[in-house]
């Protein structure tokens, strides 16, 4: 059976990753430094997979941390490197520590694969293409300058990646651009469940739809699209857990000598956030309490992938529907309770 390093696995992504590989067949290892998730998500998994994945605290900005999960796992051959600080705002505020975080933690692990080989699958973002001219946007459309320093944590990963794996014939690798991945495992035992406010649209939904909030603001009403509102490609997290599977695969199966890979990963489709208010009424029967307010700074107006590469060279598209994700992550946020909610609330 082949191991699998899955960095950021008690995360949102990572933990509905781990299922997949599971379930894949592929033995797993988590390392996550806790700082925004909890190891509870590793019970869900087990619960799901009847497989409990090991799990290391471990820091991945650390190079000992690192050593030493390579030392008591020496058969790892393949690292999901999701382990990031993502919060775009917080990021304009404290720009050493995503630029710390986010790019020690990759340096590391390509300075250990280097040395012993192995494949890389790495979460990037479609904050990398800025506000698009053209959409939706293809791999080969243009990387804009980085609105913020979590977007150019990601642009410079990707850099970072390009070089070193052209350098070397020890490490392949893919980066896998991601549009708005929501929802949970249908099974309800994994989801997305921040800690403190949620920044990210759909969380927010659902706590608001539970009253841990009074009301969802809707940031900007004002811009160029069918409603006033902003645009995004969202998509099912299981759906984009299953394309890290096959993005491993393919790694596998190439060996190490393939180039530097980048996909889109999206459901290839533009709504609305008033439509995601809409889609997740229809799916729960919940109405969400909802105000239009200003613009969030930073914000872009309108991003949806073209997924056709992806189609071409993984066979992957996404699969599942927004209500089917809105209804998942309802289904999930009903499982916390408010005791969990207030602990969140404090930062764990
Ligand atoms: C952003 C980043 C993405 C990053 C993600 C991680 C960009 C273009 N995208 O996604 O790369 O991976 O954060 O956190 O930089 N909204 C509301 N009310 C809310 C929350 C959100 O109206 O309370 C709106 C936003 O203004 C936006 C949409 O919902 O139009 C989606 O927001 P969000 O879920 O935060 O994702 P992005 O900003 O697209």
């Amino acid at each position: 059976m082949q191991k699998v390093l899955v960095t950021g696995g008690t995360g949102y992504i990572g933990s509905h990753t781990a299922v997949e590989l599971i379930e894949a067949g592929f033995e797993v290892v988590i390392v996550d430094n806790l700082s925004n998730s909890y190891a509870d998500s590793i019970d869900g998994v087990e619960k799901i997979t009847g497989v409990r994945p090991a799990f290391i605290k471990a820091d991945c900005a650390s190079p000992q941390d690192m050593q030493q999960v390579f030392t008591e796992h020496p058969d790892i051959q393949a690292v999901i490197h999701f382990a990031a600080l993502k919060a775009v705002g917080e990021s304009v505020e404290k720009p050493l520590e995503y630029y710390k975080n986010n790019i020690y933690s990759l340096i590391n692990l390509l300075e250990i694969l280097k040395n012993r080989g192995g494949h890389l699958v790495f979460s990037s973002s479609c904050t990398v293409y800025g506000q698009p001219d053209v959409l939706p946007v293809t791999e080969s459309s243009p990387i804009k300058k980085a609105l913020s320093p979590y977007g150019n944590t990601k642009k410079i990963a990707e850099d970072i990646l390009a070089d070193t794996i052209q350098s070397t014939n020890k490490i392949s690798g893919i980066a896998l651009r991601y549009f708005n991945p929501i929802g949970a495992h249908p099974s309800a035992h994994i989801g997305e469940f921040p800690m403190g406010k949620p920044d990210n649209l759909v969380p927010f939904i659902t706590q608001t739809a539970k009253g841990i909030w009074p009301e969802l603001k809707v940031f900007g009403s004002d811009y160029n699209s069918p409603d006033g509102t902003a645009i995004r490609d969202y998509f099912h997290v299981v759906d984009l857990a299953k394309a890290h599977v096959i993005a491993l695969k393919r790694l596998i199966e190439k060996g190490n000598k393939t180039p530097f890979e980048i996909f889109n990963v999206g459901a290839g489709n533009g709504v609305t956030v008033l439509e995601i208010i809409k889609s997740f009424e229809r799916a729960t029967g919940v109405k969400i309490n909802y105000t239009l307010t200003d613009r969030r700074p930073g914000d872009i107006e309108k991003v949806w992938a073209d997924t056709s590469y992806a189609e071409k060279e993984l066979g992957w598209k996404a699969q599942l529907s927004l209500d089917e994700a809105l209804l998942s992550a309802w289904n999930w946020e009903k499982t916390i309770d408010k005791q969990s909610h207030a602990k969140a609330q404090r930062g764990g």
